[in-house]
């Protein structure tokens, strides 16, 4: 085959697989889909700069700027070492009526990421199991226990719209579960998320003021 078409062949399939493209503006940017500004070497950042520091840190920016994208980027490259859970808040009002529904709620998202993440099925089961009615957010750190330990490996949270019920008590109850597991974690007390990444409009730290008297954020 003469080089000359070969170089014009290549030329051609490059052209068509680059006009598959569009420009993206409503939701989510996806790297074969759009056009994008390459952000590898932040996500590369934030990952050996946070993650895998065991960091649990916000990203807090205005809307559209592009934090669910980044979440999915992060999840794309994260997922390869770990277990990652990723759940968003987004439509998830009804969660938020009593700690049991949130707990039954998150439980019940948790598990159709662990099911994506080829978690094995009995770990699956042991999640799935119902929560005590009188204590439902304990019942749901004592589970985050038992994955994070049995997993075999690492596992990361990450939650998108985290401020979109930001005034409600049972959002920082979860805030307090997530901290008080973070800080047992880190004196080798507890098994919990490696990291966690929070991302919404607001920027959360300034939400410890609403909590209860004792229970400050430090993520
Ligand atoms: N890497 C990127 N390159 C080009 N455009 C991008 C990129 N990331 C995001 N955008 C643009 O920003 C828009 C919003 O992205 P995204 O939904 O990720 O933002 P967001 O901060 O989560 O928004 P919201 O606060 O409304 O949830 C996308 O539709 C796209 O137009
Ligand atoms: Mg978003």
């Amino acid at each position: 085959m003469p080089f000359g078409f070969i170089i014009f062949y290549k030329d051609v399939v490059e052209e068509a697989a680059h006009m598959r493209k569009k420009f993206n503006v409503t939701g989510l940017c996806i790297p074969d889909r759009h056009y994008m500004v390459d952000t590898t070497d932040m996500i590369d950042q934030i990952i050996s700069e946070y993650v895998e520091q065991g960091e649990y840190f916000t990203i807090n920016r205005a809307r559209q700027f592009g934090k669910t994208t980044t979440l999915e980027l992060l999840y794309q490259k994260l997922k390869r070492k770990y277990i990652v859970i990723d759940i968003s808040f987004e439509a998830a009002d009804e969660y938020f009526q009593s700690l049991g529904s949130f707990a039954r709620g998150i439980i019940m998202d948790i598990s159709e990421r662990l099911e994506d993440q080829g978690v094995p099925e009995a770990l699956r089961k042991e999640w799935g199991e119902p929560v005590s009615e009188e204590f439902p957010l304990r019942d749901f750190g004592k589970k985050i226990t038992a994955l994070c330990s049995k997993s075999g490996r690492e596992v990361i949270l990450t939650v998108d719209e985290v401020d979109k019920n930001a005034d409600n008590q049972i959002f920082l109850s979860f805030l307090g579960l997530l901290r008080e597991k973070y800080l047992k974690q880190k004196s080798g007390r507890d098994h919990t998320f490696k990291s966690v990444i929070l991302a919404g409009v607001y920027d959360i730290k300034n939400l410890k003021l609403k909590l209860k008297p004792g229970c400050i954020i430090i993520i």
